[in-house]
């Protein structure tokens, strides 16, 4: 693997943990870029800057508009792009994207969902030198309905755990592992080399994700898994608030604003 930053996240595996979070503008890109190892440019974008009603509906020249915003932000961290639904379908096609959101975003590496269903494309991918983090257990962009945590059955568990043994033996150089139960986090963590990122999977993983939206407290998501760390809806409801009355009061401009 000839990316630095990729091979240092890889030597990671059960030493400091791997702090990672999303970003889809440079403003916060450069916030993160000073805290985190790696940034993702997540297809969470649609629900959460778009509102759609899931990833599935977002698109390769969204995310790679976007991801050139973000990468304006970055100087040390890996950034990371999400491959859009239905963008990776057959090794031809995964490649072409690949290579189009790379050549146009400067990116470090790409993120795709899935084990088993997939293993042909990220080996492909692989082999052509594209650095891929994988996505494993609960897959947004092939839910239908309400999201549920997996692990729940044997077959389950044991599909899952083949998902991350097929990746880490492709290749790829970390794995997202997405609101899983905690024994089964566990499991799959003790037993590939190849780092992994939670995100409600437990603190057994080698790093955590999260949506920066979430901890920040500007969505309506509240699931466990998250922890918020702000309350800037709070914040910028008050700031707003106040803009209002002082526009309203002619307290806004002030000498001091005008010229
Ligand atoms: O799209 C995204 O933001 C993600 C993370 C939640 C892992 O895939």
């Amino acid at each position: 693997m000839k990316n630095k930053k990729i091979r240092e996240i890889l030597k990671r595996k059960n030493k400091i943990p791997i702090v990672c979070l999303t970003a889809y503008s440079k403003t916060i890109a450069e916030i993160l870029d000073k805290y985190c190892d790696i940034v993702l440019v997540g297809d969470s974008m649609g629900s959460v800057l778009y509102g759609m009603e899931s990833t599935r509906e977002v698109t390769l020249d969204m995310i790679i508009n976007h991801a050139k915003s973000v990468k304006k932000g970055i100087s040390k961290s890996i950034m990371v792009i999400d491959m859009p639904y239905q963008t990776y379908r057959t090794k031809k096609q995964a490649y072409n994207n690949a290579k189009k959101i790379i050549k146009s975003t400067k990116c470090d590496a790409i993120k795709l969902e899935g084990g088993k269903k997939i293993i042909n494309i990220v080996k492909f991918l692989i082999k052509k030198n594209i650095p891929i983090m994988g996505h494993i257990g609960l897959l947004p962009q092939s839910e239908k309905g309400r999201f549920k945590f997996k692990g729940r059955t044997l077959a389950e568990r044991s599909k899952i755990i083949e998902d991350a043994r097929l990746l880490s033996n492709a290749g790829v150089f970390a794995i997202v592992i997405e609101c899983v139960e905690e024994r089964l986090a566990k499991i799959i963590s003790k037993s590939i080399p190849v780092p992994t990122i939670g995100i409600g999977a437990s603190k057994h993983c080698d790093g955590q994700i999260l949506v920066t939206d979430d901890l920040l407290g500007l969505s309506n998501f509240t699931p466990r898994f998250i922890r918020k760390y702000s309350n800037l809806k709070k914040i910028i409801n008050e700031s707003v608030m106040k803009f209002r009355n002082d526009v309203i009061r002619k307290n806004f401009p002030s000498k001091k604003n005008i010229y």
